[in-house]
């Protein structure tokens, strides 16, 4: 049973770092990060290196990991395509599902991304669901209706069981990739946004504990403000993530 109370930090790796590039991140960040019992890292890989990346960190157990996405089937005629009942062969424990990068490249709606938490969840993977407002729908004041769209169009065709384990992550579109950070007041605005549609839809209880991950531009210069921002339990990490000192600063705030 996953501790809810450990702050989490999660590195999305997205197209980087293929599976020849992998055992030198990994041996360069273990020697710069010793073990911490007081919080959780997650590394997602792209899938082709999942394999790889699991042989890395053998031995290591502190260090979880998991797939950027997964498709809405189990199994079938799906060329390119990958399911979270495979994943879960490479002993990945994680999936994100609906990053905005998927929302707008790849055309996952919400439902579709409701669908791909309920695969992993089935396949005994944690499910993270990815939100998050564009700049236009935050100048519009559309920050409430946004969220609340998207989480109860994923929320929809789950059941209780599942919707009561869910991880968020709060991702500006705004802030992803650009260096223009969310100040913490505008995280923890949003992350109590997330908990208000959580306690309509599933209840009060799970609204509180919930995890809900900041991510966007997370950097080692902005690390501790982000996460000791009010609602902020842990970060999702791009481009900081990619260079094994910098990720290693990041996993050390607070410790
Ligand atoms: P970034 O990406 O840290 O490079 O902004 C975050 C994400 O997309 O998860």
């Amino acid at each position: 049973m996953r501790d809810r109370k450990r702050p989490l930090f999660a590195a999305n790796w997205k197209m980087y770092m293929g599976p020849h590039e992998v055992e030198a991140f990994i041996s360069k960040y273990t020697t710069l990060f010793a073990p911490r019992d007081d919080a959780t890292i997650v590394i997602f890989p792209p899938s082709i290196s999942l394999v790889p990346f699991a042989l890395a960190v053998e031995g290591r157990s502190d260090l979880e990991f998991g797939i950027q996405d997964v498709h809405t089937e189990v199994q079938g005629a799906h060329t390119g395509a990958i399911s979270a009942a495979m994943v879960s062969g490479t002993q990945a424990t994680w999936g994100l599902a609906g990053h905005s990068e998927r929302r707008s490249e790849f055309g996952d709606g919400d439902a579709m991304v409701g669908t791909k938490l309920g695969r992993l969840f089935d396949a005994g993977i944690q499910p993270i669901l990815c939100v998050g407002e564009t700049i236009e729908e935050r100048e519009a004041g559309r920050l409430f209706n946004v969220l609340e769209r998207q989480i109860r169009g994923a929320l929809e065709p789950l059941s209780e069981d599942v919707r009561r384990e869910l991880v968020y992550a709060y991702e500006p579109v705004w802030a992803i990739g650009t260096g223009h950070t969310a100040t913490p007041s505008d995280a923890s605005e949003a992350h109590a946004i997330v908990r208000e549609v959580v306690a309509a839809i599933v209840d009060e209880e799970n609204a509180k504990a919930v995890t809900i991950l900041y991510g966007g531009s997370v950097k080692p210069e902005n690390i501790k403000e982000l996460i000791t921002a009010a609602g902020v339990d842990g970060v999702l990490v791009g481009g900081a993530s990619l260079d094994p000192a910098s990720w290693a600063v990041i996993c050390d705030c607070g410790r």
